[in-house]
């Protein structure tokens, strides 16, 4: 196995906040990662770092063999091709079905419109909507929601799977079902870092966690 994530002493600062303070650490291809700690530890900070969003202050982010700290902005859509971001508020378009809020992605970048169907109906399958296909988000409970969530950010086949609180909103049964449909896309060979400060979820599956704590990694 190889690392397709490492951060190297990475540090980032808001002003006067230190949001991460000299991070180290590596996500394995194939792997399952939890980000933990409370809120304001640094969390979605690492995230929008490995997608070129923000800018480290100091230190080195690697993904996939590529410097993401050096990458030019004209590369970053390339990039962000590779990378699935769950976000934390969903992001879904109301106005649009699931269906369509999945195709989003993949004109996007550009994929043949007749190749659409099959794709989204394959994700559909994997996240559990096969029948919820032609309903639109406010007619889906919040659990359905978050899987039309992840169904598009897996749509585009990236490398990895990056997971915001995506069980933020969610009831305790629903929470759970959402990060077993995580690991379950895990266990197809899926990389896959969940942000989350819900201790609850982390220890219900086995899984390695990187606990921040202040913008650093607890021990
Ligand atoms: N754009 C920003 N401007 C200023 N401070 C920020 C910004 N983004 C994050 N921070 C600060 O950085 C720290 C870490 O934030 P964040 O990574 O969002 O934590 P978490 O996701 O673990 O809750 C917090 O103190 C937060 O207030
Ligand atoms: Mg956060």
């Amino acid at each position: 196995m190889s690392a397709i994530v490492r951060f190297e002493k990475v540090s980032k600062r808001f002003g006067k906040i230190i949001a991460l303070d000299e991070i180290s650490f590596e996500v394995e291809e194939g792997e399952f990662v939890f980000l933990t700690g409370p809120s304001g530890a640094g969390k979605t900070t690492i995230l929008n770092l490995l997608i070129g969003d923000i800018k480290a202050s100091s230190g080195r982010v690697f993904f996939d063999g590529q410097e993401i700290t050096k990458i030019k902005r004209k590369n970053i859509p390339y990039l962000r091709q590779k990378i699935g971001y769950v976000f934390q508020d969903f992001k879904v378009l109301h106005e649009r079905t699931a269906r369509e809020n999945i195709e989003v992605a993949l004109a996007v970048i550009g994929v043949a419109k007749r190749d659409w169907k099959k794709r989204v109906n394959e994700v559909l399958e994997l996240v559990g909507l096969g029948d919820r296909s032609e309903l639109f988000p406010q007619q889906l409970s919040g659990g359905e929601v978050q899987r039309v969530a992840i169904a598009r950010a897996l749509v585009v086949n990236p490398k990895i799977l990056l997971a915001d609180e995506p069980t933020g909103n969610l009831d305790w049964d629903t929470a759970q079902n959402i990060v077993d449909l995580l690991s379950n896309i895990n266990n197809e060979g899926k990389t896959v870092m969940l942000a989350t400060h819900h201790e609850g979820i982390v220890y219900r599956l086995k899984k390695r966690t990187i606990r921040l704590e202040k913008g650093a990694i607890a021990q």
